[in-house]
């Protein structure tokens, strides 16, 4: 994988890449990562604490309503932050320290060792060029191969992320595409690449509902092509359903739970995680109602003492207002919860903790005395 005569690999240093390699098989390693941006208003505390280990070939879904600090923890392991923002932590990419590592490092790292998706994919591609051309391109700058060699290995690409005539769709501009199309040219390029890690950020969310599935599948089958391991980030613990090994919950720039897939899906510990999978629908329950969780999230400026969820939560207790609750092995070491009442939640389902809080149901009740009574 080595591209002759660029020193890609003097640049990472072979050193870093191999001697302090962990040994386990771990590609990325983030640890007590915090960003702040400064504002008018006070320190936009937009990450406050983030840790987790990806190990290779593993899939991590990370899962949080919009504006927890998913898409900012990813831009911080790529490097790809605006110059103002403050970060803290550490991110290693198989051993080697990516926070503070120069332009020359992060260059040969991202895109080629770390690929990322984002939600829009033409905030990846470039509208001035077709589709055969950029991937080809890719391909030239990383591997030692004719163009002719390049444009049929992307046809190839373009196949294997089921593009319906990829030969002839080589030709394209994005513009050309649907969204859906445009996506999987996205992971065709990410595949391109070989990368040991993808970080796919919301990449259905923009999609319609029935091209998700679709652009799902391509994942897969990327990650499957590289072995690359794969952060898969979403506001929707659907779209993370049978596709990842393990599950980290955020809210208010911090994860709240963390565990197995089975452990967040089927014995989760932290109040919203629950609310999360109320408002799940679910096939295997056709009576049961979707329970949205109410209120929204905090603000992460000038943000008070205690829980960020407490205001939201149906379990709160005083306590919660005081103390913020730090990460505690619940089920298992590797579940973490960050609750005071976690130990209570125990075969507790959404519905129960918040149906009678939001009230559609009681609404409902209500509207139906009212009828009664008025036609009685
Ligand atoms: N460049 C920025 N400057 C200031 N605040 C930002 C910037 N980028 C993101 N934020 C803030 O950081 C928080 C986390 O954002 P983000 O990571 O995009 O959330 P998510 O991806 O989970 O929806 C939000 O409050 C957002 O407004
Ligand atoms: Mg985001």
């Amino acid at each position: 994988m080595t591209p002759a005569g660029t020193g890609a690999e003097d640049v990472l240093g072979a050193g870093s890449m191999n001697g302090s390699a962990p040994p386990d098989g771990t590609v990325l390693e983030v640890e007590g990562l915090t960003v702040g941006f400064p504002s008018d208003e006070g320190l936009v505390r937009a990450v406050r604490g983030v840790s987790y280990t990806l190990r290779g070939g593993e899939v991590l879904g990370i899962v949080g309503e919009s504006g927890s600090g998913k898409s900012v923890t990813s831009l911080a392991v790529m490097g790809l932050l605006p110059g103002n923002a403050q970060v803290t932590g550490s991110v290693r990419f198989r051993g080697q320290e990516l926070v503070g590592a120069s332009d020359a490092t992060m260059t040969k790292i991202r895109g080629r060792r770390v690929a990322m998706i984002f939600q829009d994919p033409m905030t990846s591609l470039n509208p001035v060029y077709t589709v055969g051309f950029q991937i080809a391109e890719t391909l030239l700058a990383h591997h030692d191969m004719t163009k002719a060699a390049a444009l049929d290995r992307a046809a190839e690409l373009l196949d294997t992320v089921r593009i319906p005539n990829a030969r002839a769709r080589l030709d394209s501009y994005p513009h050309e595409l649907s969204g859906g199309m445009r996506q999987r040219v996205v992971i065709a390029i990410a595949m391109a690449n070989d990368p040991d890690v993808i970080i796919a950020d919301e990449p259905t969310t923009a999609l319609d509902v029935t091209v998700q599935a679709q652009i799902m599948d391509a994942l897969d089958v990327a990650r499957r092509a590289t072995g690359a391991a794969m952060v898969l980030i979403t506001h929707d613990l659907g779209v993370i359903a049978g596709q990842a090994d393990r599950v980290m919950v955020m809210y208010a720039g911090k994860p709240v739970e963390s565990g197995t897939a089975e452990d967040i899906f089927y014995t989760p510990r932290m109040p919203y995680t629950l609310g999360l999978l109320g408002s799940l629908p679910r096939l295997d329950r056709a009576s049961a109602r979707l329970t949205p969780i109410p209120g929204a999230p905090p603000s992460v400026v000038n943000m008070p003492p205690g829980c960020p969820f407490s205001p939201r939560c149906p379990i709160a207790q005083p306590v919660c207002d005081e103390t913020e609750p730090e990460l505690t092995p619940t089920t298992s070491a590797e579940h973490t919860a960050a609750c005071h009442f976690s130990a209570e939640l125990a075969g507790r389902e959404a519905h129960e903790l918040f149906e009678t809080t939001v009230s559609d149901a009681d609404a409902l009740a209500e509207f139906v005395r009212e009828t009664e009574d008025q036609s009685s």
